[in-house]
């Protein structure tokens, strides 16, 4: 089975580069922002007809969330227009479309982990651009999955997992946020997901939504604990509030998914936000610097 991969120098792709040797049954293709940029509906629907996977995996996003604040047209035209213009790509090939949402659609005044069918209200420009790229895959795609996920973080790119540590060691102390509530997702465990459902998710007809994080609670003080404890930094983290930490996007301040639809439906588990941290440590302290 061929699978196209967009966005793949990002976290989650790179991941699931990693993991590409574990699925010998899997031919990919890797394309980010030179070889296939989105935006561009000519190139996307040429590039599908001449090599005609039978599943995309979109990875391709912008997730700058505060800048695309003052970046709206940037922020829409990948998150929602250039999702468009993969699905009507991958309608003219048959192919499954596999599209990556957020926990920022929601506005995080439900006390309650979410379930896909709760009331969406995205608070910021990044949340709304997203939630129209999940409307164009309801629209657009005749096999369409959508996966939101949250607090994403990797081996890869810039997240905060490696801005904590970076700053852990150059300070005595840290300030984090303490009363935004959600789970903490590990790139690699999402990949490793996407890539064992593939082959079911091809088998259903029309387009369906699925919650998916790792396992367990945190607020941003937490996970920044748990991370420079696991690393054995020097530093102290305190908690904050959210309105001692001026920034340009509202967040959700509690924005839990509940998973029992994606481990219901595919047969599968989600490790717990902890465990997927240490293995994230473990694999940064063997990379070179
Ligand atoms: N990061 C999070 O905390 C988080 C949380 C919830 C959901 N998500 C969602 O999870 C998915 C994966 O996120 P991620 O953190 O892996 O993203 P990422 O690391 O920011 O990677 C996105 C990749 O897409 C590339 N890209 C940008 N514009 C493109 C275009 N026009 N054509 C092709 N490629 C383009 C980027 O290139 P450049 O770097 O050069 O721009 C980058 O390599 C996204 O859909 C994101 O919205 C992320």
């Amino acid at each position: 089975m061929r699978i196209l991969i967009t966005g793949s120098n990002g976290q989650l792709g790179n991941e699931i580069r990693v993991l590409a040797e574990n699925y010998p049954e899997y031919e990919f293709i890797y394309t980010d922002i030179d070889e296939l940029d989105i935006s561009e509906p000519n190139k996307v629907e040429d590039f599908f007809s001449a090599n005609r996977p039978e599943a995309i995996i979109n990875c391709a996003a912008y997730t700058a969330v505060d800048k695309a604040e003052s970046d709206k047209h940037l922020a829409y035209l990948i998150n929602t227009t250039a999702v468009e213009n993969l699905c009507k790509a991958a309608c003219q090939i048959d192919a499954l479309m596999v599209h990556i949402s957020t926990d920022y659609v929601f506005d995080g005044k439900y006390w309650s982990p979410y379930v896909e069918n709760d009331p969406t209200n995205p608070q910021s420009v990044y949340g709304r651009s997203k939630l129209a790229g999940e409307e164009a895959v309801w629209k657009y795609a005749r096999k369409g999955l959508i996966i939101r996920t949250s607090w994403l973080y990797s081996a890869f790119g810039n997240n905060f997992v490696k801005t904590m540590i970076k700053y852990g060691t150059e300070r005595e102390e840290l300030n984090v946020v303490s009363d935004q509530i959600g789970t903490p997702t590990y790139a690699r465990d999402l990949a490793k997901a996407i890539l064992d459902i593939i082959p079911n998710a091809l088998e259903m007809e029309g387009s369906s939504l699925y919650h998916y994080s790792n396992e367990g609670v945190a607020s941003w003080y937490d996970f920044a604990d748990m991370i420079i404890k696991f690393s054995g930094i020097n530093c102290i983290v305190k908690p904050i509030q959210t309105k001692d930490y001026p920034v340009h996007a509202v967040r959700p301040c509690f924005s839990v998914l509940n998973k029992a639809k994606i481990k219901e439906t595919f047969n599968i588990t989600i490790p717990n936000w902890r465990e997927s941290v240490k293995d994230c440590i473990q694999r940064l302290k063997q990379q070179p610097n």
